[in-house]
């Protein structure tokens, strides 16, 4: 049996993007990378914070090199894409808005669609070009979620753009399986990071916890499987599909 801890077929000596790599699961996934023997370009907005993470990899034997890099600036994806070729990315930049659609306004509509959706879309867009103009396979994982498949309340604009994430990996996925090209979207259920945790020790979060079937939140470690089976080739067959890690919240009765 594969674990994380195995060496994954196809991914040594590859190189990858993650956006959004200064925390959280972006941060756990280039470590990931590493440990395969990925050489991990881990970039985010806060360059201090990846900085710190491409010394810590480096320390360890692992490959890594840090970027300054805001997924809503088109140009500056492009330069990024332009200056070094990927064979993987990892689109994982994310924001979260709570609120009732009401309360949304049009600021907070931008920031959400504009990173989760566009962003993404920029980078997929200038990764995959780059891929088609050499003539080289590659992959791309679209980090959504399961708001991006149903709804939960006060989260309309994050639900709308996850859900756009789906329907635009289904699409490029079918644009650019004749190039080589795979791309897949990871849909996580409710994972513990710093970010969320306060939440998850109030009576709220954990009424919503009982509502998962396995009772419990995830784990960062929980997706390791299905992101490595995502971007190995042990997943070479798997393009234009969601693949949900939730312990069951989505299947749960309603
Ligand atoms: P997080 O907030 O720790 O990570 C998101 C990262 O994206 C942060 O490092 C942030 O600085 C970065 N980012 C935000 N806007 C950016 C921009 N314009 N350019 C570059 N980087 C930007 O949260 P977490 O939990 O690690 O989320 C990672 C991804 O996983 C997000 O896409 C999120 O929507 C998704 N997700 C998380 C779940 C969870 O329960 N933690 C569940 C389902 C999906």
């Amino acid at each position: 049996m594969q674990d994380s801890h195995q060496s994954w077929p196809g991914l040594d000596g590859r190189t990858a993007l993650v956006t959004g790599a200064s925390s959280g699961l972006g941060v756990h996934f280039a470590r990931l990378l590493a440990a395969q023997g990925v050489r991990v370009t881990a970039a985010a907005r806060r360059v201090d914070k990846v900085e710190a993470l491409c010394a810590e990899i480096v320390a360890g034997g692992g490959h890594a090199g840090a970027l300054e890099l805001d997924v809503t600036d088109a140009r500056a994806v492009e330069n990024v894409v332009a200056a070094q070729a990927f064979d993987i990315v990892i689109n994982n930049a994310g924001v979260a808005a709570s609120a009732a659609a009401f309360d949304h306004d049009a600021a907070t509509i931008d920031r959400v669609i504009d990173t989760n959706l566009k962003g993404a879309f920029h980078v997929a867009r200038a990764a995959a070009s780059a891929m088609a103009a050499a003539g080289t396979p590659g992959v791309i994982v679209n980090v959504a979620s399961i708001l991006g498949l149903r709804v939960s309340g006060h989260v309309s604009a994050y639900a709308a753009s996850k859900a756009g994430l789906v329907q635009l990996t289904r699409a490029m996925a079918v644009e650019w399986a004749r190039h080589g090209i795979r791309v897949n979207a990871l849909c996580p259920g409710y994972i513990e990071t710093e970010l969320n945790r306060d939440f998850f020790e109030t009576d709220a979060g954990k009424a919503l916890i009982r509502r998962v079937p396995q009772r419990r939140l995830g784990q960062p470690e929980d997706l390791d499987g299905p992101l490595l089976l995502l971007v190995s080739d042990l997943g070479r067959f798997m393009t234009g599909t969601e693949l949900v890690v939730d312990g069951g919240h989505v299947a749960s009765p309603i």
